[in-house]
């Protein structure tokens, strides 16, 4: 399924501005002002780090390559946008504004960073300013980020609801990020090196590590156990067991977020374990309806991980009891999943209302990032897993419930390190739209 995302911008922008206003009511503020960022120095150097556009100015606009721009939003006008096109022949400076988006804006383009002054609320002590300390502009620091929480509190709880807008792109993220999977499994199948299968995967995107959401997890073999490997050996191992890549892909500012695990041999009891997983994460994906705690699915996972592993031979103990007593945990040692957005990591995964205050995650779980309920409109990743890694087996081995798992049995799955599935999801107020297995299949 394609869809354009342009024809429902217009609707996005409205339901962003009515946020703006409420959040600006909460805080006491007249404006909302938002700066897209700078550009960061390395230390003791004039090497620039990749800029990283401020998420709440991409909220507004698909730009992400735009430092030293401003927006302003007060009630009741169209939103202002101050738009820096420098005057710089050592780079590329960003084109003129083009597209569906600029005709919503009352548009000034600036030539400096400190012309913007000129073009925002004469009081900035009636704004909130939303962005990093380093923005600050102006002689005397008047445009200085202020940060709010109230209004900071509003817009993140509010960003867990996507727009239909920022559905599709989602959507158009995930198509891009599919292409890039696929390509990785062939680059697996013909032999190529994590190196080399990262390349593949940048080339069939069309992003490379600047542009990519986050860092691909590339990983063969036991790599697949170490849940941020981000290596990337230049040789492939020798024999090729396993590959679990973890990669997504851009689009206008929104991130897709993929894993997908693959064995050598299509027979192997690796395979099985994949396919096991791969049955669990779906059908958990059928419980992501509205009104259903996240928390609760993530604890269903871990019942029905262990279930797995007793079934496999790895588990001596019930699925019930490797939960109870955390043995669960040694082998899914991660959270279910998180929102998903203009972060890949999106905002307020704790957030108990858009007042403030926060969910914590169950006990014995500390690394779950989502505690929330979820609701239609929000998109979350659902990403179970099994790893077999070093450091947390040896944890297992020499605590007190060594004997509730047959060491042969791990050690014939070590050498494949691990494995996870994770697809995108949407929450509707009917059945969840899994925007990662439609990509796959069309
Ligand atoms: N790619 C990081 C994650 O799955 O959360
Ligand atoms: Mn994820
Ligand atoms: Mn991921």
């Amino acid at each position: 399924m394609t869809s354009d995302p342009a024809p429902l911008y217009a609707a996005h922008l409205a339901t962003m501005q009515l946020r703006a206003e409420t959040a600006l009511e909460r805080g006491g503020f007249e404006h909302l002002v938002i700066p897209s960022g700078t550009v960061h120095y390395q230390l003791f150097d004039d090497r620039d780090y990749p800029y990283a556009v401020n998420p709440h100015f991409k909220a507004w606009v698909p730009l992400t390559r735009n430092p030293g721009s401003w927006l302003v939003v007060t009630p009741g006008r169209r939103p202002r946008l101050v738009y820096l096109q420098p005057f710089d022949y050592w780079h590329v400076v960003p084109e003129a504004p083009s597209g569906y988006w600029p005709e919503h804006f009352d548009l000034v383009v600036i030539r400096q960073p400190e012309e913007a002054s000129r073009h925002l609320p004469p009081d900035a002590a009636r704004c909130a300013i939303l962005g990093e300390a380093q923005s600050a502009l102006g002689r005397y620091g008047a445009f200085k980020p202020n940060n709010p929480q109230p209004v900071l509190d509003y817009l993140d709880y509010h960003r867990g609801f996507k727009t239909s807008y920022e559905i599709e792109m989602l959507r158009q993220a995930t198509q891009r990020g599919v292409r890039g999977h696929r390509a990785a499994e062939r680059a697996f199948r013909a032999g190529a090196s994590e190196f080399g299968i990262h390349l593949a995967y940048c080339q069939a995107v069309g992003q490379d590590s600047t542009e990519l959401p986050y860092n691909n997890i590339v990983a063969l073999n036991a790599h697949g156990a170490v849940l941020h490997y981000t290596e990337r050996d230049r040789l492939p191992p020798r024999p090729v067991h396993s590959f679990l890549i973890d990669a997504g892909a851009s689009f206008g500012g929104y991130a897709c977020d993929i894993t997908r695990t693959y064995a050598a041999d299509a027979g192997s009891e690796f395979q099985q374990l994949i396919d096991a997983v791969d049955a669990v994460q779906q059908r958990l994906s059928a419980g992501f309806v509205a009104g259903r705690d996240y928390r609760d699915l993530h604890l269903q996972a871990h019942l029905e991980l262990a279930g797995v592993l007793r079934d496999s031979g790895v588990l001596r103990i019930s699925a019930e009891s490797a939960v109870e007593s955390g043995v669960s945990a040694k082998f899914f040692p991660h959270g279910l999943g998180h929102g998903i957005g203009l972060q890949v990591h999106d905002v307020a995964g704790f957030a108990e209302s858009d007042r403030g205050g926060s969910i914590a995650p169950p006990d014995g779980h500390p690394h779950l990032r989502l505690t929330r309920k979820l609701e239609p409109g929000m998109v979350v990743t659902n990403e179970p897993g099994v790893y077999f890694a070093e450091l947390l087996l040896e944890e297992l081995r020499g605590g007190p419930h060594a004997n509730d798992v047959d060491w042969e049995r791990i050690d014939a799955f070590r050498p494949c390190g691990g494995i996870r599935i994770e697809d995108d999801i949407v929450v509707t107020d009917a059945d969840p739209v899994n925007l990662t297995r439609e990509a796959f299949a069309g």
